[in-house]
């Protein structure tokens, strides 16, 4: 028998690259069926997703269940890779496949990053786990921006991260503005993870993880000054009611995980709420909308009109 036979299996990955539009889609295959999934960029217009298993996947329901997404998308199924990774070799692939990046002062990464984190960057420690969110996606890099650009504007406001997923952005306010977040998901695991990797940062009792669906819970009955949401475009238009009901006058929604085209939708439903559009950030095919509740009757309504700041993604 050879040595590379003898190895211990650490789990498998399932990997297969589909369109940008198309990755939320294919990555719910893997809700709480693998142990971790993630989605990065490989070119313009091609995503790869990644989802680990400890335990050897179905095959066959996999490609059953991404034929059907697939179908409903009007897309070709994907061709998924299904590899065992000998355990040695598994832990060195995730440092490689998560290695350190920056968006705008935030440098992003795990906890296997030795040395210090480059001068003048705010180190966000995030764990590749079970939740959303490891900063590459641009949906949640938009935030990031969002956050970076809103720190000099809001005095220690009062925050919360609603569909928190790692909790990477209510992590990146937390030590921003050096105050408490709230973080909620509808997820449990995600709150848990979230609370796990606000204790890698050293946020200890300053992070306030709620399992809530939308503003369920009455412990997100609010105000705050700044709402960070990067869910899905007919959620967000859903939640702009009660999300702005709970805005303080003059605070922040970060509005995310929309397409560049579905702006127009969601800012509309937002507008109705007397919201104004303050900046749209583009990050790819992802529009991150920083919109702003008026802090009093007068301010002029002209910053309510579909246009402001865009940022185009770098490189
Ligand atoms: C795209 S992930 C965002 C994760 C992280 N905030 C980020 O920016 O990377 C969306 C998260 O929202 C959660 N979610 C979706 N709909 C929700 C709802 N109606 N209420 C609360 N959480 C929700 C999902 O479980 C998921 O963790």
């Amino acid at each position: 028998m050879s040595g590379e036979a003898a190895r211990p299996i650490a789990g498998w990955f399932v990997e297969f690259d589909v369109l940008p539009v198309a990755v939320p889609a294919f990555s719910d295959v893997f809700d709480g069926v693998a142990d971790a999934v993630a989605s990065v960029e490989v070119a313009a217009d091609r995503w790869r997703i990644e989802a680990f298993f400890r335990a050897e996947p179905d095959r066959e329901a996999i490609a059953d269940a991404l034929a059907l997404v697939a179908k409903g998308g009007g897309w070709s199924a994907p061709a998924a890779s299904i590899r065992a990774e000998p355990v040695a070799d598994w832990v060195q692939a995730t440092y490689r496949r998560f290695p350190p990046f920056r968006v705008g002062r935030f440098y992003i990464h795990g906890r296997h990053t030795r040395g210090p984190a480059p001068a003048s960057t705010i180190p966000l420690a995030i764990e590749a786990a079970v939740a959303f969110g490891s900063g590459e996606h641009g949906s949640t890099s938009g935030c990031l921006l969002a956050i970076d650009r809103l720190r000099q504007r809001l005095r220690r406001p009062r925050v919360l991260d609603l569909g928190c997923g790692s909790g990477i952005l209510a992590i990146a306010a937390a030590k921003a503005w050096h105050v408490a977040v709230t973080g909620a998901d509808n997820d449990p695991v995600a709150v848990r993870t979230a609370g796990d990797n606000a204790r890698i940062n050293g946020l200890g009792r300053g992070f306030r993880g709620v399992v809530s669906s939308g503003f369920q819970s009455p412990r997100l009955a609010g105000p705050f000054d700044l709402v960070l949401a990067n869910i899905l475009a007919n959620p967000l238009v859903r939640l702009a009611r009660p999300l702005a009901a709970r805005l303080a006058p003059g605070g922040r929604a970060v509005l995310a995980g929309l397409l560049v085209g579905q702006g127009p939708l969601v800012f509309q439903a937002y507008r109705r709420q007397g919201l104004i559009v303050e900046q749209r950030i583009r990050r790819g095919e992802w529009l991150t909308l920083v919109l702003k509740r008026k802090a009093a009757a007068g301010e002029p309504a002209a910053a309510g009109c579909w246009r402001g700041e865009e940022v185009r993604r770098r490189g």
